[in-house]
């Protein structure tokens, strides 16, 4: 567990220029679920413990990564990255400073029939990718 919240404290979602910080409910807990779960996930014990249910070693925790992480995969897929777009938007990109790159990804990502979302292209932002993840 201390091991998963230090790969998060190395990436920008914790710290970058302007102080704007994702916390692990910002994206493991989508907002229409907030009202209702609030009691249960508030701290980020209760949202590490609905993420990982029995895993309470380092060693299970390593031999469940797999299948946790597809876990996660599957639900923001299924919710169209409903998390990550709570603060990024397409249309609050700008393509003047935006990567050439991710400019060319974005401009057909934000078509209505792309079928792709951000997590399609974006996973092991927050932490290491299970080890066993293709490509
Ligand atoms: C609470 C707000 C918040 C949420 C939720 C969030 N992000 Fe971010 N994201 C940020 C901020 C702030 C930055 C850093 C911006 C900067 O300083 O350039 C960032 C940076 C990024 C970057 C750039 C990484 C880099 O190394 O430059 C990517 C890619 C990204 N986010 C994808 C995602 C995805 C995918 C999700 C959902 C799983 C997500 N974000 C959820 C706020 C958020
Ligand atoms: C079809 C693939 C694809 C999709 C879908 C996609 N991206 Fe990207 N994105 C890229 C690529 C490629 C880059 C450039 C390389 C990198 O930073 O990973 C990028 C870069 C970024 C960056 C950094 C931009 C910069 O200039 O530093 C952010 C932030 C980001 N994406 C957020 C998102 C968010 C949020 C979504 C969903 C709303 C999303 N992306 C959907 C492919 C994609
Ligand atoms: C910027 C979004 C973001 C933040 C912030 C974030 N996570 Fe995650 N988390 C993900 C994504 C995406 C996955 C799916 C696996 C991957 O792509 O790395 C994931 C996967 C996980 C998993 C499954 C095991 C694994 O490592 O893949 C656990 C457990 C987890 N997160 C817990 C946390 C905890 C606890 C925090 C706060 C310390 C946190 N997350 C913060 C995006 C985030």
């Amino acid at each position: 567990m201390k091991g998963n919240y230090e790969e998060y404290k190395k990436t920008i979602h914790y710290s970058n220029r302007t102080g704007v910080r994702a916390t692990c409910p910002d994206c493991h807990v989508p907002k229409e679920f907030i009202p209702k779960m609030l009691r249960k996930f508030e701290a980020r014990h209760d949202v590490w413990g609905h993420l990982t249910g029995k895993v309470d070693t380092p060693e299970k925790f390593e031999a469940h990564r797999g299948e946790m992480a597809e876990r996660e995969w599957a639900r923001m897929k299924a919710s169209d990255s409903s998390t990550c777009r709570g603060c990024h938007t397409y249309e609050g990109m700008s393509s003047e400073i935006q990567d050439p790159a991710a400019v060319k990804k974005h401009t057909m990502a934000a078509k209505a029939d792309s079928g792709k979302t951000c997590i399609d292209c974006h996973k092991g932002i927050a932490h290491e990718l299970p080890k066993d993840a293709e490509d």
